[in-house]
């Protein structure tokens, strides 16, 4: 039948430590069981309850020193920088002029494009990630060789095509006008299609005409559940920019909200060097901010401030934001975040970093009604993380006897490596070998 079961311990988080206190945020089950059919989650729960009532001849898969959780959440990256991911020695505006525009060329080459996209998604399962909010190039070929890998494995994504019609070479510009039409085309073609969601991409204010700007916010008016994606208020130097560039405007995230870019479904990446009007701003009309500590460190960019985003009740999910971001592991990313609180003087505890990894990212891309937790009803995006990964993993673990020391050290030591298994809508998409 297509009914399926999973046992192993399994954890998943229902709500944010912030709000319900750490408690009432996860459910664990130290002998668990997930029961998946046609791809959805029909129930999750003790084995030795659940076992007793499932039909007889049902395929139960064991995962012996395992921790089964929901799939990954990456609530910002880049597909196209895939290939120049660790490039030396820049801050954002260079790093943007000497690495990416270069790298971002070579898809105005739909074959390069579609190779590329195959190796990303690949990298991303093999890191337990089952849905990101991804950056294409400014070609729309960029996009259709996305969502067509992204479509043949059955992922949920959203992704767009660039809009970028100055302030870049001329060989990555559009225009106001063909940057709207493109992405109409689009949006036409994949949004709503099977999985798949479309964004709308300003790549950030500095490479976009305001006549682009409101062009932008324009599609967003004419179709239903579009996405919003850009770049906000991540290097000091872009924050002049920004202001020397819009004057008229009171601020960075001033200039998005002018053309009506800030929604429930707007994700800006950093949001670094925002100030409390900004954080009331973007609380009051439910947009989310993408944490990119690995990016944010890389570039040299500053300290994302969490516990201010929490005060203003902000919507938060985590970024790589390769290749800015030096890691496609969602575990790694936690690492740094980690790091990232401490040189603050603030904490990151594993269970508000679960909670970032699943349910908090799919609340930012406003898909928890589907993802990122074990409601029942919800689709089956899930990984099996291995407790002996590695030989230190291994002997740290021997120490660690209970779940939180448990779940710091997977998220400490823990990489691609970890990795056990990938599922998405039910079907294995990675195993390790
Ligand atoms: N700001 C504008 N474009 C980019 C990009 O590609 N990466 C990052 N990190 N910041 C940006
Ligand atoms: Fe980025």
């Amino acid at each position: 039948s297509a009914r399926k079961a999973y046992r192993a311990s399994i954890i998943h988080s229902i709500g944010d430590p912030a709000e319900v206190g750490v408690e009432a945020s996860y459910e664990y089950f130290e002998d668990g069981l997930l029961v998946v059919t046609d791809g959805r989650v029909e129930s999750v729960g003790d084995a030795g309850v659940l076992l007793a009532n499932l039909p007889a001849g049902t395929e139960v898969t064991e995962y012996p020193d395992a921790l089964l959780m929901p799939g990954f959440v990456d609530t910002h990256i880049h597909y196209p920088q895939t290939g120049m991911i660790a490039s030396y020695g820049e801050q954002l505006l260079d790093w943007l002029n000497n690495y990416t525009f270069p790298a971002e060329n070579a898809f105005s080459d739909p074959a390069h494009a579609a190779e590329v996209a195959e190796v990303f998604l690949t990298e991303l399962l093999r890191n337990g990630t089952t849905t990101a909010l991804v950056f294409g190039t400014v070609h729309k070929g960029s996009v259709d060789a996305f969502f067509s890998a992204a479509e043949q494995r059955n992922l949920r994504m959203i992704a767009g095509k660039v809009l970028m019609d100055r302030n870049a070479p001329e060989y990555l510009t559009d225009t106001a006008e063909s940057g709207y039409r493109d992405s109409r085309e689009l949006i036409e073609r994949w949004h709503g299609k099977g999985r798949l969601h479309y964004a709308v991409t300003p790549r950030f204010a500095p490479t976009s005409t305001d006549e682009q700007l409101a062009a932008a916010g324009q599609l967003l008016q004419e179709y239903e559940g579009l996405y919003m994606h850009t770049h906000l208020s991540e290097n000091r130097d872009e924050v002049e920019w920004v202001k020397s560039l819009f004057p008229q405007c009171s601020g960075y995230l001033d200039v998005y909200d002018h053309y009506n870019l800030l929604s429930e479904r707007s994700v800006f990446a950093h949001g670094i060097h925002l100030c409390d009007d900004e954080c009331k701003r973007l609380s009051e009309t439910g947009s989310a901010i993408a944490f990119c500590p690995t990016s944010n460190l890389f570039l040299g960019s500053g300290l994302f401030n969490l516990p201010k985003m929490e005060q203003h009740k902000v919507r938060v999910g985590l970024g790589t934001d390769v290749g800015a971001g030096t890691s496609f592991s969602i575990l790694q990313t936690l690492n740094e975040a980690y790091k990232v609180m401490q040189l603050q003087g603030a904490k990151l505890s594993p269970f508000k970093s679960l909670y970032l990894a699943t349910l908090g990212g799919a609340r930012a891309l406003r898909l928890e009604d589907r993802i990122g937790s074990f409601a029942s009803g919800n689709e089956a995006d899930f990984v099996v993380l291995d407790y002996n990964a590695t030989p230190l993993m291994q002997y740290r673990m021997a120490q660690a006897k209970t779940l939180d020391e448990r779940l710091f050290v997977l998220m400490m030591l823990g990489d691609d490596r970890t990795v056990r298994e990938t599922f998405a809508a039910g079907e294995s998409v990675h195993r390790r070998d």
